[in-house]
C-alpha cells in the first residue's frame, strides 16, 4: 500500500469505477476466462504452470494482455496494457498500486482475478502470491483466494439473512459471497492492508461492505450479527506472528479456540457461524473433548466436522511452502526444527482441522462432532440449515418423546439401502447392510434388519412411529412393545433424523 494513503477512499478504490469498465469490456471475468483458454489450460493455471497459459493468451486479444498481466505477472510493453485496460490511465494505476513500472514495461503490483462462487463473476484483488513467480511472502501479506478460502465459501450456509460479520476478511472475498445473502455486511482485519484491498474489492463489485480495523472483536463490540463468517488466523504452531494472514500470535489452536469461543457473543438468538478451525491431537486426549471445552456451558447448537488430520512433519512442511519457503533452505529448517520442538513439547501427535458451526440456541449446549474425511459432492452450505432444524426437531423430541412417536417420517430418494456380502464357505455371505444417503455428506449407517424393516414402512401418510413398531414387535413374537425395544428404536430413528436418512414429515 503506497505510505500516503489510508485505508478509506484510497487511490485504488478511486480507480475502481474505470477498472470495471474495462474488466467488462475486455470479458475478464470467469466465463469468458475459462472458454478463452479451455479447460486443459485453465487447468494449468491452477497448477501454477505459466507456460500453456501464456501460449493460449497470446491468441487471446486483449484479454490475453490481462491475463498475462494479471493472471501470469509479466512485464508487458505500455502501449499494450494502457489498450487493454482503457480508460483506465496506466500513471494512475502504478499511483494507486494497481500496477509497477519494470523498466519500460509494465507489471501487476497487485493479482486481479474473476471468481464464481455460484452467483455470478466478480473480482479479487489480493497481494501477489507465488504462484506463478517464485517470491517470498512479507508478514502483511494479504491472501488471495486459496484453497481455504474456496472450502469455506462452499461450505457456508446462504439462507437470505439480516446482517453478517466477516472476521478477518483479508482481500474480502467472504465478504463479498455474503453479499449475495446478507442485507448488510461488516468485515473486519488486523492488517490495514487487508482493508486497503477489501475496500477495492468491494468497489471494484459496486457493493457496499462496512470495514473496520482492528483486533479479533474489539472493532465490533456489543454489535450482534444474525450470521458470522470466519477463516480466521487459524495454523497450529509456536505462539508468533511470521504472516498476519495466518498466524495469530496465539500459541498451538488458540486462535481456533479464541473465535470458537467468542463467536456465541457475536451472534443474535438463532444466528449461525460458519467458520474454518484448527485443532491439535494430544496423545490421550478425544479432540472432541478438546474442541467442546471451548463452547459454553449453554447456548449453543455446534456442529464440528472434522476433515483431515495432518501429522506434524507434514503439516509443517504444507506451511512452509505456502508462504513461499523451500523446506530444504537452512532458515526453512531453522523454522521447522522450532515448529517440530513447540510441537513435540505440547504432545501433539497431529493437527485436525475443519469446520465448526454454531447456532445459537436457548438451553444446554449441544455438540456433535464428527469426521467427514471421505469425499462429498454437494456444497456443505446448505447441509448446514438443514443440519440445525433436524437437531431442533430432536431437541424438541428429548424433550418429548411423543412428538417422535405421533410422527410420520419420508425416506429422501437420496437414501439407499446397500447390502455388502463378500465370498463364504457356502457360497456369497451378507456381512453388511447400510443406509446411505447419495448427496450432501453422504453418511453411511450400518442397519440391522430390524431397522430395514421400520425404515421400508415409513411414508408421509402412513402410520406413526409408534404404530410402526408395534407391528415390528410383534413381527418378532412380542406381544406388546417393550420399553427396551422402544429406546432402541427411538436411538436408531434419531441417528437417521440426525444425519438426514430419513426426514420426519
Ligand atoms: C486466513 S486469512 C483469511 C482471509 C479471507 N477471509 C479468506 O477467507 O480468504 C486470515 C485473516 O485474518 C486476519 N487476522 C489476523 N489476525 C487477526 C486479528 N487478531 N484480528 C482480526 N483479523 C486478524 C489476517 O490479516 C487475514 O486477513
Amino acid at each position: 500500500m503506497p505510505s500516503n494513503q489510508t485505508t478509506t477512499g484510497s487511490l485504488l478504490t478511486a480507480l475502481c469505477p474505470e477498472l470495471r469498465t474495462a474488466l467488462t469490456r475486455v470479458g475478464y471475468d470467469a466465463d469468458t476466462l475459462l472458454s478463452a483458454l479451455g479447460p486443459d489450460v485453465h487447468a494449468a493455471l491452477g497448477r501454477s504452470e505459466p507456460v500453456p497459459v501464456r501460449r493460449a493468451a497470446r491468441a487471446a486479444g486483449e484479454l490475453g494482455t490481462l491475463i498475462r498481466l494479471l493472471l501470469l505477472g509479466d512485464a508487458l510493453p505500455e502501449r499494450e496494457v494502457a489498450a487493454a485496460l482503457a480508460p483506465v490511465d496506466v500513471e494512475r494505476a502504478v499511483a494507486a498500486g494497481l500496477l509497477a513500472r519494470d523498466g519500460d514495461e509494465i507489471r501487476a503490483a497487485l493479482d486481479l482475478r474473476p471468481l464464481d462462487a455460484g452467483e455470478g463473476s466478480r473480482w479479487i484483488l489480493s497481494d501477489l502470491d507465488d504462484s506463478m513467480r517464485r517470491r517470498t511472502l512479507t508478514e502483511d501479506h494479504v491472501l488471495g483466494v486459496g484453497h481455504a478460502s474456496l472450502s469455506l465459501l462452499r461450505a457456508t450456509p446462504t439462507r437470505p439473512v439480516g446482517s453478517v460479520l466477516d472476521l478477518g476478511t483479508g482481500c474480502g472475498v467472504q465478504a463479498v459471497h455474503a453479499a449475495s445473502y446478507g442485507r448488510t455486511v461488516t468485515a473486519t482485519d488486523v492488517n490495514p492492508r487487508a482493508l486497503w484491498l477489501a475496500e477495492a474489492t468491494a468497489a471494484l463489485n459496486g457493493l457496499d461492505i462496512e470495514l473496520l480495523e482492528g483486533s479479533w472483536f474489539d472493532p465490533v463490540a456489543g454489535r450482534r450479527f444474525d450470521q458470522v463468517v470466519a477463516n480466521p488466523p487459524f495454523v497450529v504452531g509456536p505462539a508468533r506472528i511470521e504472516h498476519t494472514y495466518r498466524d495469530s500470535g496465539l500459541a498451538l489452536d488458540g486462535a481456533s479456540e479464541l473465535v470458537v469461543s467468542r463467536a456465541p457473543d457475536l451472534l443474535v438468538p438463532g444466528g449461525t457461524a460458519a467458520m474454518l478451525a484448527a485443532w491439535v491431537h494430544v496423545d490421550g486426549e478425544d479432540w472432541r473433548q478438546r474442541v467442546s471445552s471451548w463452547l459454553p456451558a449453554d447456548g449453543v447448537d455446534a456442529w464440528v466436522v472434522q476433515r483431515d488430520v495432518a501429522d506434524p512433519a507434514l503439516y509443517v512442511g504444507t506451511w512452509l511452502r505456502d508462504a513461499g519457503l523451500d523446506p530444504r533452505d537452512p532458515a526453512a529448517q531453522a523454522r521447522a526444527e522450532q515448529w517440530l520442538d513447540a510441537f513435540a513439547a505440547a504432545d501433539v501427535a497431529g493437527i485436525g482441522f475443519g469446520f465448526v458451526y454454531l447456532r445459537t440456541i436457548d438451553g444446554p449446549t449441544e455438540l456433535l462432532a464428527e469426521d467427514l474425511t471421505h469425499g462429498f459432492d454437494d456444497p456443505l452450505g446448505a447441509e448446514v440449515s438443514a443440519y440445525f432444524e433436524r437437531s431442533a426437531w430432536l431437541r424438541a423430541v428429548a424433550g418429548d418423546e411423543n412428538l417422535a412417536w405421533s410422527a410420520r417420517f419420508t425416506v429422501p430418494q437420496a437414501t439407499a439401502l446397500e447390502r455388502v456380502f463378500l465370498p463364504g464357505p457356502e457360497g456369497w455371505d451378507e456381512r453388511v447392510a447400510r443406509l446411505h444417503r447419495g448427496d450432501g455428506p453422504r453418511w453411511q449407517h450400518e442397519v440391522d434388519e430390524t431397522t430395514i424393516s421400520l425404515v421400508a414402512g415409513m411414508r408421509p401418510d402412513g402410520l406413526p412411529l409408534y404404530e410402526l413398531i408395534e407391528l415390528l414387535a410383534l413381527a418378532h413374537g412380542f406381544e406388546e412393545v417393550t420399553p427396551e425395544f422402544a429406546a432402541d428404536a427411538l436411538t436408531v430413528v434419531a441417528g437417521l433424523v440426525r444425519h438426514g436418512l430419513i426426514a420426519p414429515v
